[in-house]
């Protein structure tokens, strides 16, 4: 009978996040589905200076069996996604990993949070009935593979990308606020200064001196991330959404690039032609299910 050992951390070690790769990579592998640890970012975001837990281990001697993180950007909704061993399944590992969570959201006073999985996993039953989960949306995961010849053929009259610094913070507000519908909100701030040492560089479009947008974009492990792509909506279908992701392709071909990845609501029509259109792949779809941090009579 194996001893399992449950530990909740602050940040990750080196040493447990080459371990959580290499789980993920297993995980993915026997299931043939996709996961959104964001284990990259997720190291450089939480440095352990918070009293926050993020991370929720479980080990088995000394291997990692059983991962959940919680991954938080700005004042949203905090996302949860972990894995279980392929040879440690039906073990309750996952059950008491998701109540160190709720214990945690809880005394955040996060009174919700989603809870993410893979469209095709099987893993949504769960979800959906032992956690009363609601889905709340699904993204597609896209890819463009990049190709060196790609620098040649791109074509950038209108625009450029200007690296935002800490004054951008409310543009960045208002545009987070305009994409979502919502009134600005004080919280939810994106410190690009802070954002650009957790490896996220947020860069504003400008159309000679107007700011017309913006685009988060990251870079680790040969891959470039797509993420905050905006245009406001009197600037929109004048080619510069198309321009932008030239640029984007363009600085990760400069960083040794091979591929590009990002995620699109499904029902982000005009967002989703745009990427197929310009070469982006569609691998895999994430479901987002809201999930309430008490249980009060699920469970
Ligand atoms: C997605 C977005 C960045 C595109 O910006 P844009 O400047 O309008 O893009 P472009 O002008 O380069 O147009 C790109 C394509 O979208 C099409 N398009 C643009 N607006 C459209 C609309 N309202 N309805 C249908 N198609 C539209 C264009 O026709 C063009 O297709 P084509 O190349 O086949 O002609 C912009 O719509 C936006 O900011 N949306 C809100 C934020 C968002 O959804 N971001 C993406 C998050 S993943």
């Amino acid at each position: 009978m194996e001893k399992y050992l449950f530990v909740e951390k602050y940040c990750l070690s080196e040493t447990d996040f080459r371990n959580i790769k290499e789980l993920e990579k297993t995980c993915k592998d026997y299931d043939n589905a996709a996961l959104k640890l964001e284990l990259e970012y997720r190291k450089n975001a939480n440095t352990g200076m918070s009293d926050d837990y993020n991370d929720f281990i479980c080990y088995c001697d000394d291997d990692i069996v059983g991962y959940v993180g919680i991954s938080k950007f700005g004042g949203r909704l905090a996302e949860v996604n972990g894995v279980v061993h392929p040879n440690h399944r039906k073990k309750g590992i996952f059950t008491y990993l998701f109540s160190m969570i709720r214990r945690e959201l809880e005394k955040r006073q996060d009174s919700n949070f989603l809870a993410l999985c893979d469209n095709l996993s099987p893993f949504k039953n769960v979800i959906e009935t032992k956690y009363n989960g609601h889905l709340d949306h699904i993204e597609y995961e896209m890819f463009y593979s990049l190709n060196i010849k790609d620098k040649e053929k791109q074509k950038v009259q209108n625009i450029e990308l200007v690296k935002a610094n800490n004054q951008d913070a409310m543009e960045i507000r208002k545009q987070n606020s305009i994409f979502e519908g919502k009134a600005i909100v004080e919280t939810d701030s994106i410190i690009p200064e802070e954002e650009e040492k957790k490896g996220m560089t947020v860069f504003l479009i400008k159309k000679k001196h107007l700011t017309v947008g913006k685009i988060h974009l990251t870079f680790e492990g040969k891959a470039g991330g797509i993420f905050g792509f905006f245009i406001y909506p009197e600037y929109r279908g004048q080619g510069l959404g198309k321009e932008s992701l030239y640029l984007a392709k363009n600085y990760f071909l400069n960083l040794g690039a091979d591929k590009i990845f990002l995620q699109v609501d499904s029902v982000n029509d005009v967002a989703h032609q745009l990427y197929k259109s310009f070469g982006f792949v569609t691998e895999s779809a994430m479901a987002y299910y809201l999930v309430d941090t008490n249980p009060k009579t699920n469970i």
